[in-house]
């Protein structure tokens, strides 16, 4: 499978779809994009209103004065845990099943609107009875569970700001976290499943709170999933279900302004240290409920799925909040892909009726591969006749796996949202819309309607269709990023650099415009960030990890291209005690990579690492990261290597173990 080849076949929404869609039409499309040309402020506020509950309006839209810290609604009260259950229920959907969970064991539990605003409710008030406030922080490090997003929902509701740590990051990167984030609390569990088997959650939390560089942690919230054996820190731990177990059932929402911090998410930049994006209220509540209904065109009757994880954004738009801010049914998932078998998903669809099925080319890739030469596990196996929408997030998706999705999983009847976006962007940015964009496979199409995205050379000049260039969006919008918790001199710095004249938002990939339809097709990053199964990873956060380690003198981290994961990881290692070979340079590959999955998290382990007595360095010192690209990719070194000071050093670097 080649990432990247060109396919120029168009795909048609289906008519039958056209008819009922949201945005029936590119017509319809284009009449959304010229209103907000013409009066932008005038087109998000009208959405704001239509679309979210708000206990005191907002009289003015947006607030440019301290750019780019742009403020949307600010004047405006809301509350995002009110908007997604106290309103569904108001509306009599209170008997609407609202999270249709199915546990790694394959165990259903059916949660409906009302139950889950008394769960959120009695959780929310157990928060404030510890002494948790608004404005607050609290670090959430749980699984895929009701009770996660209880959790997340809990603390929307008293004004407390979440930060969910993906449950697969090391105590280490959990710690870094937490402090940065200034947590009072952690809400954890025992443990979590994940392909059949338990694995710990609270021991790990155990050893982040271990070295005392936590003092403001008063809480740990313990929800009792696996049963395994924990310690229980008397005064500090309490059980999620003990906790909860008396507290009433209802609990007045606290009503922030629609600029109040709703979570803090980390994701990895281009320098060591992963940055806190801060979202709002407001806005980023907006954004996920307008793109539930214009890329996923929700309606009443559909079972929606989106099969993130809780811990990264795609999780937080849609599974914690989006679906449940219209009132959809969604299903969530404990496990994984691949167990029982690599038919799971399928099985799921077809057993929960899924008609909305949102995903990431790295599983798609993987599921083709495990049914072509297993059958029983292949997508036709399985009735998917109630699927109606697909969904692509988190790396380009490759034409060849989109036609796979398109025919095998779709039927050749549902349009696919191949959807580009960011943590920074809270939502959808570049998508086709299914009931009115022709689709091109590997192409992202256009952007949603006032999304101003073009692309610019390094002077922050436009650039011609058909010539690649920098992604930037020109105007702000209501679900951006508001700062980068704790530095602002970095938000401003990494998303409106000066050399771009400052105004245009980064988003750090490049892209390219199709000279006849204008379509975006994201070519990848322009950073030193990595995509490696549509998770997002600093090379310098691992070349800090591994330098880390007693054994390495200096690291050099580049990704190559992975027909599974999108990109690998590859690694380039000096020793302070020379450099190994044969069984040795294995057993010390297999201790790194283990250090980096023990220090970061099992994502960022690499997939390849060399060594070598020395970088490929100019004189001047600098590695030359753009060779060991080429290296890593097994091609041969044809560009200049004369400024390089020591060339001998290509040869060993070559040598894959
Ligand atoms: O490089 C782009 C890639 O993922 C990056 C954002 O990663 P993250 O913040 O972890 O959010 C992932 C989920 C939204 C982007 O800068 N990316 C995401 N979606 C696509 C994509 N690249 C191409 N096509 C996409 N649909």
């Amino acid at each position: 499978m080649e990432p990247l080849k060109q396919e120029n076949r168009v795909f048609n929404p289906p008519a039958d779809f056209v008819k009922g869609a949201a945005i029936p039409g590119m017509d319809a499309y284009n009449k959304l994009c010229a209103e907000a040309n013409s009066d932008y402020n005038g087109f998000w506020g009208r959405l704001a209103k239509e679309n979210i509950y708000w206990k005191k309006p907002f009289t003015k839209v947006l607030d440019e004065s301290k750019a780019p810290f742009y403020k949307w609604f600010e004047d405006g009260t809301t509350n995002a845990s009110y908007n997604c259950l106290d309103r569904q229920v108001e509306a009599g959907l209170g008997d609407k099943t609202a999270i249709i969970f199915e546990a790694d064991d394959g165990t259903v539990t059916k949660v409906t609107y009302k139950e889950m605003l008394e769960r959120v409710c009695k959780m929310a008030n157990a928060l404030r009875k510890m002494g948790v406030k608004s404005g607050d922080s609290v670090i959430i490090y749980m699984a895929m569970t009701i009770e996660g997003i209880v959790a997340m929902q809990a603390c929307a509701r008293i004004g407390a700001i979440h930060s969910v740590v993906f449950g697969g990051f090391s105590a280490q990167a959990l710690r870094d976290r937490i402090m940065d984030v200034g947590a009072v609390a952690v809400i954890t569990a025992d443990g979590q499943y994940r392909g059949g088997k338990a694995l710990p959650l609270k021991a790990i939390c155990d050893e982040a709170l271990s070295t005392g560089e936590c003092p403001k942690v008063k809480h740990v919230i313990v929800s009792k999933r696996t049963g395994t054996d924990i310690n229980m820190q008397a005064g500090r731990d309490v059980w999620m279900q003990e906790i909860v177990a008396n507290e009433a059932t209802t609990c007045e929402p606290e009503w922030v302004s629609a600029e109040h911090p709703l979570f803090i998410l980390y994701t990895s930049g281009s320098t060591g240290k992963p940055k806190g994006v801060q979202h709002s209220t407001g806005g980023y509540l907006l954004w996920a409920i307008l793109t539930m209904k214009w890329t996923f065109d929700i309606k009443p009757n559909d079972v929606f799925w989106c099969t993130a994880d809780i811990g990264w954004v795609t999780g937080h738009s849609y599974i914690t909040y989006g679906p449940l801010a219209v009132g959809a049914t969604e299903i969530v998932f404990e496990g994984v892909p691949t167990y029982p078998n690599a038919g799971r998903f399928w099985d799921m669809i077809q057993k929960h009726k899924a008609s909305i099925f949102y995903t990431a080319p790295t599983a798609i890739r993987s599921l083709i591969k495990a049914s072509s030469n297993d059958e029983s596990v292949h997508p036709k196996s399985y009735d998917l006749s109630s699927l109606r929408l697909l969904g692509s997030v988190g790396e380009p998706i490759n034409p060849e796996a989109w036609m796979w999705y398109y025919e095998n999983v779709g039927g050749s009847r549902c349009p696919i949202a191949d959807t580009f976006w960011q943590t920074e962007t809270g939502g959808h940015m570049i998508s086709p819309l299914p009931g009115a964009t022709p689709m091109i496979p590997g192409s992202c199409t256009l952007p949603l309607p006032g999304i101003q995205a073009a692309i610019v050379d390094e002077a922050g000049v436009d650039v011609p269709n058909g010539q690649g260039g920098i992604l930037v969006v020109k105007r702000p919008w209501p679900s951006m990023i508001r700062t980068i918790w704790n530095d602002p001199d970095r938000f401003v710095k990494s998303y409106f650099p000066e050399e771009l004249g400052g105004t245009l938002y980064l988003a750090g990939d490049g892209a390219i415009r199709n000279k006849d339809t204008g379509y975006f097709t994201i070519t990848g990053r322009i950073d030193d960030v990595l995509n490696v199964s549509g998770h997002r990873m600093g090379t310098m956060e691992i070349e800090s990890c591994l330098v880390a380690n007693p054994l390495v003198a200096e690291a050099a981290v580049v990704g190559r291209p992975d027909e599974l994961t999108g990109e690998a990881i590859c690694v380039f290692v000096v020793l302070k005690g020379g450099r190994p070979t044969g069984e040795d340079a294995k057993k010390v590959a297999t201790e790194l990579r283990n250090w980096v999955g023990k220090e970061i998290g099992p994502i960022a382990k690499p997939k390849d690492v060399r060594f070598g007595d020395n970088l490929p360095k100019t004189r001047s010192g600098k590695i030359m990261r753009r060779l060991l690209r080429v290296i890593a990719k097994g091609e041969e070194v044809t560009q200049d290597t004369s400024t390089l000071e020591n060339p001998h050093i290509l040869e060993q670097l070559k040598e894959s173990l």
